[in-house]
């Protein structure tokens, strides 16, 4: 073999090094939260504050606690890397009618920050808090 066919299959090889990192690192995040299991723990205890903090407990009043519970699951799972069965309609549709306020949004992050605190690592905390910011353009009402 000549350097040129080295060099290409040097490229090659670091190609699909690069590819397989990709991916095992998208759903390492799942892995890493502990898995569908782990996951379920989180959003039930997210839940769970949401629903009674002053406020964020506005437009959870009256919903259905174990739907709301496992559909976020699922949710998250999929946002983890994870292949789950999310049912739901996409974060605008779901949240328009809520009409969610910035400051809603905002604190319902800071809960979710103190529920990861207690579940997973500060890198898993980042990772999870860094893949759902972009959503807040479609969850907060005329953001
Ligand atoms: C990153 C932030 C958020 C994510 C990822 C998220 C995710 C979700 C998901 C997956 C659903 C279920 C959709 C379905 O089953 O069709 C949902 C519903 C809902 N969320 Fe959020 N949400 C976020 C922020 C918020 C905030 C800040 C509030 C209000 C404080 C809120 C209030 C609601 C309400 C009221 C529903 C509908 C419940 C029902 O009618 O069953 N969400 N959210």
């Amino acid at each position: 073999m000549n350097r040129a066919h080295h060099r290409l299959l040097l490229i090659a090889g670091l190609a699909l090094l690069a590819g397989c990192t990709h991916l095992r690192e998208d759903d390492a995040l799942y892995a890493r939260l502990g898995g569908e299991a782990g996951i379920e723990r989180i959003v039930s205890d997210l839940v769970d504050v949401v629903t009674i903090d002053p406020r964020t407990r506005r437009s959870l009043e009256g919903i259905k606690v174990k739907h709301l519970k496992h559909s976020i699951t699922m949710f998250i799972c999929n946002v983890a890397g994870g292949q789950c069965d999310y049912e739901g309609e996409d974060m605008k549709k779901t949240h328009v009618d809520a009409q969610i306020t910035e400051a809603e949004f905002d604190a319902l992050v800071g809960m979710l920050r103190e529920v990861l605190d207690r579940h997973v690592g500060t890198a898993e905390k980042n990772e999870l808090l860094r893949r759902l910011a972009p959503m807040k353009r479609d969850i907060v009402a005329g953001y």
